[in-house]
C-alpha cells in the first residue's frame, strides 16, 4: 500500500509518494502531461543498468516521451561538466518550458538534474525518482539542488519538484554500505523530532538492513515527514531547517578535513551525532546514556561511531569554517533527548574539544 505526503509550500507544493511503483499509476502526472509530454530521464549507469527499463516504462505507460542521460556515477558526475552535458542533452531533446525533467538516482542525480531543471530556461518542472536511501529520506525533500564548482555544493539553488515517487523496493540493488549512508540521516530525523522513528530503527535494524519492504516503507514515510515539518516551516533555511544540520557540524568538519575522500557523507554524520550528542551531556542538555543509546543504533545501522583520528588541530580550522559553527561564536544543533533539537550559540570551545576527542579519535 503506497501513502503520499504533502509538502505544502503554496503554488510550489507537491506530493511525495512512497510505495510501490505499480501506486504510482494512482498519481498526479496527468496535470504534468498536460504542461507537455516531453521529459529528459538524467540517471547514472549503476541505477540505469538496475532500474532504467522498468521505470521508463512505467513512466511512457502514462504517455510520457522520454529522452535518456546517463552519467557516470559519483561525485563527480556533480560538476560542471556534467552539468554541462545535461543541458546540451536538454537542448538537442529539445526540451522546451513546458517540458520536465525527471531524476533517476541518488543525491547526486537528483542534485545535478534538479539545478538543471531550475537554471534551464529560467526553471522547467521536474520529478524526483529517489533510488538511495539517503535520496529517499532526505535530498528528494526540500527542493535544494546544486552542484560543486570548485567546493562541495558551491553553486545551487532551491526548486522544489513537482512530484516525487518513492520505492522503497529500488533498494534492494543499493549496495549494503550506501544503505548505511542513508540510515545515518533516518537516526538524526529521529532524533531531531520523531522517537517512534528513532525506536523502530533500535528495534527492527535487521530488517531494515534486509531490505524489509514494509519497515522500509514506514521508516520512510515517518523520516519524510520530518523533513516535510521543517521545510514547511522554513523552506530557504533562514532558521528551523537548521535543525537538519544536527550532527552535521562535525561531520562536514571531518568530511572536509578528508577532503571529501575515503568517507561517506552518512559516515561522517553517525560520528557527528555521537559528538553532538556527547556535547550535549557535557552541557548539561541531556541525560549520559543518551550517548550509549545513539552509539548502539548507529552500530547497528552499520555505521562508525569513531573516528577518523584526524585530531583537534586538524579540525578545528574545519569546525570554524562551517557557516553556521562561525554566525555567532561556536553555534552547534544539540538534544535534550530522543526527539528533541534545539541551535545553541557560544558553546563554549572547551566543551567542544571534548566531544570532538571523545568521538573523532
Ligand atoms: N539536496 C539536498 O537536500 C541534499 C541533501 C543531502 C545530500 N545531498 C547530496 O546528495 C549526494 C549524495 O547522495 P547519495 O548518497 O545518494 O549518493 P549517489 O547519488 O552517488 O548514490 C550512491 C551510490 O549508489 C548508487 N545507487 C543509487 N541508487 C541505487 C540503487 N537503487 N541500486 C544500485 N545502486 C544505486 C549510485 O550509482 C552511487 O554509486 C551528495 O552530493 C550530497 O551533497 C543533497
Ligand atoms: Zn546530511
Amino acid at each position: 500500500m503506497a501513502r503520499a505526503l504533502s509538502v505544502s509550500l503554496g503554488e510550489r507544493s507537491y506530493r511525495i509518494v512512497i510505495g510501490d511503483r505499480s501506486a504510482w499509476q494512482a498519481d498526479p502526472l496527468p496535470e504534468l502531461v498536460e504542461r507537455g509530454r516531453e521529459g529528459l530521464l538524467v540517471t547514472d549507469a549503476n541505477v540505469a543498468r538496475a532500474w532504467l527499463p522498468d521505470v521508463r516504462e512505467a513512466l511512457e505507460a502514462r504517455g510520457l516521451r522520454l529522452s535518456v542521460l546517463t552519467v557516470p556515477a559519483g561525485e563527480r558526475s556533480k560538476g560542471p561538466d556534467a552539468l554541462a552535458t545535461v543541458y546540451d542533452a536538454l537542448l538537442a531533446a529539445p526540451i522546451r518550458r513546458d517540458g520536465w525533467v525527471v531524476a533517476l538516482g541518488g543525491g547526486v542525480v537528483g542534485d545535478l538534474a534538479g539545478f538543471a531543471a531550475a537554471t534551464y530556461l529560467r526553471g522547467i518542472a521536474w520529478i524526483q525518482v529517489p533510488t538511495s536511501l539517503l535520496a529517499m529520506a532526505d535530498s528528494s525533500v526540500g527542493g535544494k539542488t546544486g552542484i560543486d564548482v570548485g567546493g562541495k555544493n558551491t553553486v545551487g539553488a532551491f526548486h522544489q519538484p513537482r512530484l516525487v515517487l518513492t520505492d522503497p523496493g529500488f533498494l534492494v540493488t543499493l549496495p549494503d554500505a550506501e544503505l548505511s549512508n542513508g540510515l545515518a540521516e533516518v537516526v538524526k530525523a529521529g532524533m531531531i523530532a520523531d522517537p517512534v522513528l528513532f525506536d523502530l530503527v533500535e528495534s527492527r535494524a535487521a530488517a531494515v538492513l534486509g531490505r524489509d519492504p514494509a519497515v522500509l516503507e514506514e521508516l520512510l514515510a515517518r523520516a519524510v515527514q520530518v523533513k516535510i515539518a521543517i521545510v514547511e516551516e522554513d523552506e530557504r533555511e533562514s532558521g528551523k531547517r537548521q535543525l537538519l544540520n544536527l550532527g552535521h557540524t562535525f561531520g562536514h568538519a571531518i568530511e572536509a578535513a578528508l577532503d571529501y575522500r575515503g568517507i561517506r557523507h552518512g559516515e561522517a554524520v553517525a560520528i557527528g551525532l555521537v559528538a553532538a550528542c556527547r556535547l550535549s551531556t557535557l552541557l548539561g542538555l541531556a541525560p549520559s546514556e543518551l550517548v550509549g543509546r545513539i552509539e548502539a543504533v548507529l552500530g547497528s545501522c552499520g555505521l562508525p561511531i569513531r573516528g577518523p583520528g584526524i585530531g583537534w588541530e586538524g579540525l578545528r580550522p574545519r569546525l570554524e569554517q562551517d557557516k553556521k559553527a562561525r554566525e555567532q561564536g561556536w553555534s552547534f544543533v544539540l538534544t535534550g533527548g530522543v526527539g528533541n533539537a534545539s541551535v545553541h550559540r557560544r558553546v563554549p570551545e572547551a566543551a567542544v574539544r571534548e566531544a570532538a576527542a571523545y568521538a573523532e579519535a
